[in-house]
């Protein structure tokens, strides 16, 4: 299937629209007597919540503005992820609780984008169970969506724009509202060539394409510019990357570090076939990268590995994780983890379980399971039965819940910088916020280095040594010593 490049003379239809939709938008504030509102519920990855970004820059183009969390609104989006199931269910069940607002309001307008929408089946349920649906488009073409809005308030019926081909679009066409004022999501390469058997990603997000590292620079350029702090250059397979003139990820990642203004700069995801050594060493000669790696093991039985398409083994992935540990100190490895892929028996478990002990990995993602239509895993014959992967499962949990709260107690007692995410979300005068191994922490400030003049906002994205006092199973707490 062929890659479009979509550029500036291929968006003036999409400006039309959005001039368009600014005008509609206006008339209808003044017939309501009120603001025009919106609102994005994302699901799902890094890459969806930077899609919702675009999204919602180009809505306050239009001259709406954003209400947050599930309240009503005026433009609702459902953003949806196909990698699981439970994420799907949870869709439906949203669908079906916007169904009376949607009642009371003609002009209100209900849109379902993201990963779902690649599968033939979601679509099709939506159609026929949740036809009061506006308008169903696809993220390949997320740059478009001024205009199926456009015409979706035309139409009266449910809209469905769904492509068959891969889109790669200059980023910097598209608006974008960022939803930390110190971090930007930065992707740099789309899609995702590897069909790991158990996947839907690559029938959702199609085939690898990356962008321009000119403007991939340039981006970042004006990011710094802009004061943000913290990058994250993104990708289904991010050090997959291949630009125009054969860039590859290294060259990326080090034009990131080499960019004056950013003190943290992170990347994922990565397929542990591609995390070369030098790729490790990078990391541990910058500063301003991360001390951690988020290395997706999948499975540590190199049987089970081999039938989910995953080109690796038990050992190439040990040496990755040893040499991290080795060269970059201090440094945190988190992983992505299947429970009860087809045919898994308790030994290919154990082996998983061994991995996870030998790695202790500093935080992981665990899964069961999920079937997926149309990947090859689904039609294998040897599914595991529900009560053994959530036996197997929990065993898991309790393994790595030890080992994260190993993680977080060895930070007692040492003092790191922190950039500061916020007020805490369960006390007022606690700020959270993350180490360059990236462990979250909540700490306080003492008294004498207390600003009156500042709210805990003030805070969000600067950046402040933290003297770590208490382990927790998820996080660590601790005191601020020195404000930046
Ligand atoms: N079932 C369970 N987990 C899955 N993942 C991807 N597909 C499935 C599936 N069918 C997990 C993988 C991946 C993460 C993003 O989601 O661990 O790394
Ligand atoms: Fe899915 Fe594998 Fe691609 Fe990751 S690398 S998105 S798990 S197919």
């Amino acid at each position: 299937m062929a890659i479009i490049k979509v550029g500036k003379d291929d968006l003036r239809g999409r400006d039309m629209a959005m001039s368009e939709l600014k005008e509609y938008f206006s008339a209808l504030s003044a017939r309501k007597g009120r603001e025009i509102t919106y609102n994005v519920r994302t699901y799902g990855c890094q890459l969806n919540e930077s899609d919702s970004e675009k999204l919602s820059g180009m809505l306050e183009q239009m001259g709406l503005t954003e209400v947050t969390g599930e309240a009503s609104s005026d433009i609702i989006i459902f953003n949806t992820c196909a990698v699981r199931e439970n994420a799907e269910d949870r869709l439906f069940g949203n669908l079906g609780i916007v169904k009376a607002d949607k009642k009371s309001d003609r002009d209100k307008i209900i849109a379902v984008c993201g990963c779902m929408t690649k599968v033939p089946e979601n679509v099709e349920k939506i159609k026929k169970s949740f036809p009061y649906v506006d308008l169903v488009f696809d993220p390949q073409q997320l740059h478009l969506f001024p205009i199926y809005l456009r015409d979706a308030i035309g139409k009266k019926k449910q809209l469905v724009n769904i492509s068959s081909e891969d889109y790669i679009v200059d980023d910097s066409l598209v608006p974008i509202m960022r939803k930390r004022k110190f971090r930007a999501l930065v992707p740099i390469m789309y899609g995702c060539n590897n069909f790991c058997t158990y996947c839907i990603v690559p029938y959702a997000r199609g085939r690898e394409r990356s962008r321009d590292i000119a403007e991939i620079t340039d981006e970042l350029n004006k990011l710094a510019s802009e004061g943000y702090k913290e990058v994250m250059l993104l990708g289904q397979n991010v050090n997959s990357y291949k630009g125009l003139n054969g860039e590859r990820f290294p060259e990326v990642l080090k034009a990131a570090a080499e960019i004056k203004g950013f003190n943290r700069i992170r990347f994922m995801s990565s397929h542990p076939k591609d995390v070369s050594d030098e790729i490790v060493e990078i990391m541990s000669s910058y500063s301003n990268i991360e001390t951690h790696l988020h290395l997706p093991l999948q499975s540590g039985s190199d049987r089970i590995l081999k039938i989910m398409n995953r080109p690796y083994n038990r050992e190439d992935y040990l040496k990755t994780a040893h040499y991290f540990r080795d060269i970059v100190p201090g440094g945190a490895i988190s992983t992505d983890i299947i429970v009860g892929f087809p045919g898994e028996t308790e030994e290919d478990f154990k082996g998983t379980l061994e991995v996870v002990k030998e790695c202790a990995f500093d935080s992981a993602f665990t899964f069961q399971y999920s079937k997926r239509p149309g990947t090859k895993a689904a039609s294998m014959e040897d599914q595991v039965p529900h009560d053994v992967v959530t036996e197997r499962f929990g065993r898991l949990l309790e393994l790595q819940n030890d080992l994260a709260f190993k993680s977080n107690q060895a930070k007692v007692g040492k003092t790191e910088e922190i950039l500061i995410e916020g007020q805490s979300s369960t006390a007022p005068d606690i700020l959270t916020g993350r180490t360059l191994s990236n462990h979250l922490v909540n700490f306080t400030i003492p008294d004498e280095l207390k600003d009156p003049s500042k709210t805990a906002d003030d805070y969000e994205g600067m950046l402040c040594d933290v003297e770590f006092t208490h382990a927790r199973p998820y996080s660590v707490d601790g005191k601020m010593v020195r404000l930046k």
